[in-house]
């Protein structure tokens, strides 16, 4: 019988169809057909004088090259794996190494170093990665001299500080002595196709020249990874909406859908803590005034491609320069040069630029304005052990005024104004195995505000599903108890029948001083920090700009004045917690 062995290694330097043909055949091969086979092509290359009868020189060792990755949502650890796979295939040794857990005192001895890291917040280093980061920008990061390196920045050019930590990880990297092999490439949210490029010329860049007596050894070493694990199936998948409930009151000036998804096939593979890729549309309406504004409303293929596929809300510093050149228009191209433009677009769309500067363009002049539409991520609400087949989320619809006209959040919009009870959407498993849940019987204290909730009412599913036996510790907050109690009732029930230990809520706007989560956390600091000296994992979830590091600068606070701790002896004890694995971040 056939079996469904699949031996050979998605890393063997074979093409993909090449490994699947492989598989097949070497995969349902009886011992004696493998011994043949072997026996077989060892015979094969002794006869066509590819194989040396005795070896003269010992096997080249694989020469070392450590990958270092700063992350957040994955894209830069993904990438970093994608090298490594390459690198082995080339002959080298690679090490993957997560910035927050570097020890920046052991870069010297890397002799070929390769950084992918990602900006954050506005222009932050991925929260995990900030001590590492910190160490090797401070004045003790270590001389570098002979280290031999090339830098990856991922970014979002929507951010005025695109892709600031890949910058400043290339020019220290140069200022401590490092010898770049590779240029620096500051890469986009459509970042797939010039990664691979990128990825492929630095390795050549950085694998050992073959010297002639290794090329007539035949001495290269390839590595087997027998352990690489067969990877997840992440979709896309097709999704039906199957609920679509707004958990804010009438009242509220809020709107938070609660959005059960359920799917043709079998569920993604999720785990609590994961997210959501969800492929949006743009708004018809607003691709229709935009349109209008070029000159172009009469185009109904350009208007589908826009609304589908294109990102046209982003206002970058790019997006102006292209305009300007592709235009010639001369109040923008002032606008450049007076070095206004960076603030102008503050607050502003395509539509603004375009609407305030027009200028008759073509349907290709208007789409080489645009990027492809990013997907946007959403925490998973639900857990699979409780909601079997589906998948929930919980998105807030974003909504402001700015420069006099209402603005919609794209994802979100589509999400609350036209993703209705039966719609359809294309959604992406995006796995965090750094906000994962802790063994049953480990306490954990959850902190989410807001949306920063979702993946806890997974984690409270999950811990009642499989009768955890830790406790469980909850800080919600949010505008008014009455308008915005997110799943209220749902923890009522989780604190009676135990999924639930405890549960502090901070409702900002229900009196006349503002109190957030970080305030409660300071209240409750003797009881924060007992759970966490008997070793409670400690998660955010959230806004990083204001929340997540208000949050942690309470716990920093709250070990100094518990423990009576110096506020550097209390930063370490945070420290430690991160290192340890045990603070655990999931904001945006
Ligand atoms: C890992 C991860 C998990 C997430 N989980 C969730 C979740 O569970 N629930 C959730 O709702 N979101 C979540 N988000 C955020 C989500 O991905 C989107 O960023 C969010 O929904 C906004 O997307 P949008 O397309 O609606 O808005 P966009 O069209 O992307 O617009 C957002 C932009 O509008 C601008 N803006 C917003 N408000 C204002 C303002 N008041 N004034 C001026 N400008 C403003 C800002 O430039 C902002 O970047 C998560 C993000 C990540 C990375
Ligand atoms: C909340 C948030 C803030 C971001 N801030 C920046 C920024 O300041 N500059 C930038 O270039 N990119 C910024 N980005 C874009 C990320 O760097 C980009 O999505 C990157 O691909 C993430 O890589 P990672 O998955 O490895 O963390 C931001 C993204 C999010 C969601």
């Amino acid at each position: 019988m056939a079996s469904q062995l699949s031996p050979i290694p998605r890393t063997a330097p074979f093409a993909e169809e090449e490994i699947e043909i492989l598989n097949r055949v070497v995969g349902s091969a009886n011992p004696l057909q493998r011994a043949w086979l072997a026996g077989f092509l060892a015979g094969l290359d002794a006869q066509t004088g590819h194989a040396r009868p005795e070896p003269a020189a010992p096997p080249r060792t694989a020469e070392p090259i450590t990958i270092v990755f700063a992350s957040e949502s994955g894209n830069s650890e993904r990438l970093a794996a994608d090298l490594a796979k390459l690198a082995r295939k080339r002959g080298l040794k690679p090490s993957v190494v997560d910035m927050a857990d570097l020890e920046v005192a052991s870069l010297p001895a890397a002799k070929r170093l390769v950084v992918i890291a990602a900006t954050w917040g506005e222009g932050d280093p991925p929260a995990r990665a900030a001590s590492a980061y910190a160490a090797l920008m401070g004045e003790t990061a270590p001389r570098l001299d002979g280290v031999e390196f090339a830098v990856l920045a991922l970014g979002d050019t929507a951010y005025a500080e695109f892709c600031a930590v890949g910058k400043a990880i290339d020019a220290r990297l140069e200022a401590l002595g490092g010898k770049r092999v590779a240029a620096r490439a500051d890469l986009d949210l459509d970042f797939a196709e010039p990664a691979a490029r990128w990825i492929e010329g630095a390795v050549t860049a950085l694998a050992p020249k073959a010297d002639a007596a290794s090329a007539a050894s035949g001495g290269q070493v390839i590595e087997v990874d027998f352990g690489a694990a067969a990877e997840p199936n992440l979709g896309p998948f097709e999704a039906e909406v199957t609920a679509h409930v707004d958990l804010n009151s009438s009242r509220s000036d809020k709107e938070t859908i609660h959005l059960e998804l359920t799917f043709d096939g079998k569920v993604p593979a999720y785990n609590p803590g994961d997210s959501l890729d969800l492929y949006a549309h743009n708004d018809p309406a607003y691709v229709g005034a935009l349109l209008q504004a070029a000159g172009l409303a009469a185009d109904a293929v350009l208007r589908d491609e826009l609304i589908a596929g294109r990102d046209v809300t982003t206002l970058s510093l790019k997006t102006v320069e292209t305009y300007a050149a592709s235009t010639g228009h001369q109040y923008v191209k002032a606008l450049l040069e007076s070095g206004e433009a960076r603030d102008w677009i503050a607050g502003r769309q395509l539509i603004d630029l375009i609407a305030h500067f027009p200028i008759a363009i073509s349907a290709e002049q208007l789409r080489a304005l645009t990027r492809p539409l990013a997907p946007r991520a959403y925490s998973i609400a639900s857990s699979r052990r409780e909601v079997g087949e589906e998948a929930h989320l919980l998105v807030s619809a974003v909504r402001y005024q700015s420069h006099g006209r209402d603005r919609t959040g794209v994802a979100s919009g589509y999400v609350a104004e036209r993703l209705k009870k039966g719609a359809r959407v294309r959604v992406k498993l995006r796995p965090n195995k750094h906000f994962a849940l802790p063994s049953p019987e480990r306490d954990i204290i959850m902190v989410g505000p807001g949306t920063g909730i979702a993946p806890f009412r997974a984690f409270v599913q999950e811990r009642r599903a499989v009768g955890a036996t830790g406790k469980s510790w909850l800080f919600f907050g949010d505008r008014n108890f009455t308008h915005d109690f997110l799943y209220q009732l749902e923890w009522q029930d989780a604190l009676n029948d135990g999924a639930l230990t405890r549960m502090d809520v901070a409702f900002s706007r229900d009196q006349p001083e503002k109190i957030y989560v970080q305030d409660r956390l300071w209240e409750r600091r003797r009881e924060l920090v007992e759970w966490l000296d008997k070793g409670a994992y400690f998660y955010v979830c959230g806004d990083a700009k204001a929340m997540a590091k208000d949050v942690r600068a309470t716990l920093v606070r709250a070990y100094a004045d518990v423990k009576a701790l110096a506020p550097d002896a209390a930063e370490r004890a945070v420290v430690e917690l991160e290192r340890g694995k045990r603070y655990l971040q999931d904001t945006y």
